[in-house]
């Protein structure tokens, strides 16, 4: 392994960053509290915390009334829908909202599965979370459809290419695969892996719940048949996100009521959905359009071409896209500095094991989401350590299932994962690495 070299000049300045997120300022047995918790959940804006309770003050209604809040209601509907559309880079009518990624897969994988049968076969891979991963296997159970599993690479735990290209063929109608690991943090090539999938006839199925908070999602460039996604994993509410490409939404037959109008995207959204919550969806995108236009004034200087406004140079970009890509490319820059540094301690601490990339030539390819195990300690007892110091962490499988399971380590506590997000600091990770030296020495 070379010597990795870490950046001194942070693409991002953190004093701006931190002072939108109020909670971050909480603190634990006296100490600061350090949210290395981001791939459950991240921590929220003031704006989004904001537009929630602005929502249930002015507007609560139901949608499609003949009256003010009804009528406002509607209207923040679709405002959040054009945020999304920038967000993702696609059109707001193939946009629907659901409660979360798992609920939506699963709907999706029911109208899917309603033209399948016996002789049809789908990929799914070992490296999928298992909302990505059950709900495709349970239709297959219920379809008769043959379920094909792509294999990973079990040194650095990135995806077999070569061996998910052998299970795609002509019979292939689906290939579901994550953009990237919430367990190991690889970043799989799922724009290689669509035209993989539609080369056989068959659609492409991303989640991008884990890949959301680390990297620009870019829909019409990947041309992904579908994408899901989940707000509250990049500084959002508690939603899900479904993307559909217009013809696949208006083709396939989802389950739903009668009443339900039959016009995308509507017809993809069942029930009453979480209003306030949609309201702070524009919000979260507003954030980081906002910190694009932040990003790039102060980086300009530095490096133009990175750092502009006027994205790859793509005229037809709404500003609010330029601005989120800004945005992206200053997270990309300061997350892989804090991955330089938290590599390089981690790999310091004896009898400590890093699954996923570890080769700085590959950082590229991987998130800031580390999944590790210490000798003679279990996931669990290191995580309430140090969660008694103020480090937030996870043990467990975090429902990559099939991959504590291949791996075997599902039986003695999974993994602890160590997951940053771009609002974290280089003094955190010193002190995070200080604190888990101390706990494995005793
Ligand atoms: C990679 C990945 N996919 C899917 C999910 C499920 O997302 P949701 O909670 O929105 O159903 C998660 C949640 O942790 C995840 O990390």
């Amino acid at each position: 392994m070379t010597t990795p070299t870490i950046s001194t000049t942070p693409a991002l300045d953190l004093t701006y960053v931190r002072s939108q997120f109020p909670s971050l300022a909480q603190s634990v047995n006296g100490s600061p509290a350090v949210f290395f918790d981001g791939p459950g959940g991240t921590q929220v804006p003031q704006r989004v915390i904001d537009a929630i309770a602005n929502y249930l003050r002015h507007d609560n209604a139901n949608t499609g009334g003949a009256y003010a809040t009804s009528r406002r209601t509607d209207a923040m509907i679709a405002e959040a829908r054009a945020a999304m559309a920038d967000f993702l880079h696609c059109g707001a009518d193939e946009v629907a909202f659901g409660p979360n990624m798992t609920t939506l897969t699963f709907a999706v994988s029911r109208a899917l599965g309603r033209d399948l049968g016996p002789g049809d076969e789908i990929v799914l891979t070992r490296l999928d979370h298992d909302a990505n991963f059950s709900p495709w296997l349970q239709m297959a159970e219920d379809r008769g459809v043959t379920v094909r599993i792509a294999e990973i690479h079990n040194n650095n735990c990135t995806l077999d290419l070569a061996d998910l290209a052998s299970k795609i063929n002509e019979k292939t109608k689906l290939v579901a695969v994550g953009y990237a690991s919430n367990a190991v943090g690889t970043i799989n090539p799922v724009k290689v892996i669509v035209k993989l999938a539609h080369a056989a006839g068959a659609l492409a199925y991303i989640d991008a719940v884990h890949y959301g908070p680390h990297g620009l999602i870019d829909v019409a460039a990947l041309d992904c048949d579908f994408l899901a996604c989940s707000t509250y994993k990049f500084f959002g509410p508690h939603m899900g996100v479904l993307y559909g490409k217009r013809e696949h939404l208006q083709r396939l037959r989802p389950y739903k009521v009668r009443p339900l109008t039959e016009n995308i995207p509507y017809r993809w959204e069942w029930g009453t959905l979480n209003h306030e919550n949609i309201a702070a969806i524009t919000a979260c995108v507003d954030y980081f359009a906002d910190l694009g236009r932040h990003a790039a004034t102060k980086n300009r200087m530095a490096d133009p071409a990175r750092f502009s406004l006027g994205g790859n140079n793509d005229t037809q970009l709404s500003p609010r896209r330029a601005a989120i890509e800004a945005a992206y490319a200053a997270i990309h820059e300061h997350e892989r500095a804090l991955t330089e540094r938290m590599m390089a301690g981690l790999s310091k601490i004896p009898r400590l094991k890093i699954y996923g990339i570890t080769d700085p030539a590959r950082f590229n390819d991987r998130c800031a989401t580390f999944a590790v195990r210490i000798d003679g300690h279990t996931p669990l007892e290191i995580a309430t350590k140090l969660g008694d110091h103020g480090f937030f962490t996870w043990d467990g499988n975090y429902y990559a299932l099939n991959l504590t399971e291949h791996l075997d380590v599902e039986k003695s506590g999974g993994f602890l994962r160590i997951g940053l997000v771009h609002y974290n600091t280089a003094e955190e990770v010193d002190r995070f690495l200080l604190a888990l030296q101390e706990i494995v020495k005793s």
